[in-house]
């Protein structure tokens, strides 16, 4: 029998709290998130429109942070960490499709992929697809 390779961890929560301040008070979006990602996993978050999974994706992605609770990505506790640290680490590592697309309007298709490329100094790779825009 083949060996089994032990399974990495790629993501660990533990106890996430996330609370906005707004004009009508305290509301609490995230109270107490446990869970873990193994390496390779396709993972499927569902739940009630407004029930906080935009909230949970952006901080798992290092675009915001939680208000207490702790959350490693591959080991790094991203809750303690800059936003210079969290910008490299987004634009090396994460790939996300924003809920509203957050694309730079004056840019093209091919800009707008390539952008992170000149933010991570490495030259694109030239398409062998022709972008064109309708
Ligand atoms: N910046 C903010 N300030 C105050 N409240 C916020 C903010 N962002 C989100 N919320 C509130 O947090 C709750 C969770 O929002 P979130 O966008 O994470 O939900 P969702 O599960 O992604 O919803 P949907 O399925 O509609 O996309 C909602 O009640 C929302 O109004
Ligand atoms: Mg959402």
């Amino acid at each position: 029998m083949k060996e089994l390779k032990p399974v990495k961890q790629a993501i660990s929560a533990s106890r996430l709290c996330k609370n906005y301040e707004t004009s009508f008070g305290k509301v609490t979006v995230l109270d107490g998130v446990e869970f873990e990602v193994d390496e390779g996993g396709f993972t499927v978050l569902g739940g009630l429109s407004g029930s906080g999974k935009t909230t949970l994706l952006n901080i798992i992605s290092g675009i915001d942070k939680p208000t207490s609770g702790k959350l490693l990505v591959y080991g790094e506790n991203l809750t303690a960490k800059s936003e210079d640290f969290l910008s490299n680490f987004r634009c090396s590592n994460v790939g996300y499709v924003f809920q509203s697309y957050n694309l730079v309007s004056t840019l093209t298709v091919a800009e707008n992929i390539a952008f992170p490329m000149e933010w991570l100094k490495k030259p694109a790779q030239p398409s062998k697809t022709v972008w064109k825009n309708s």
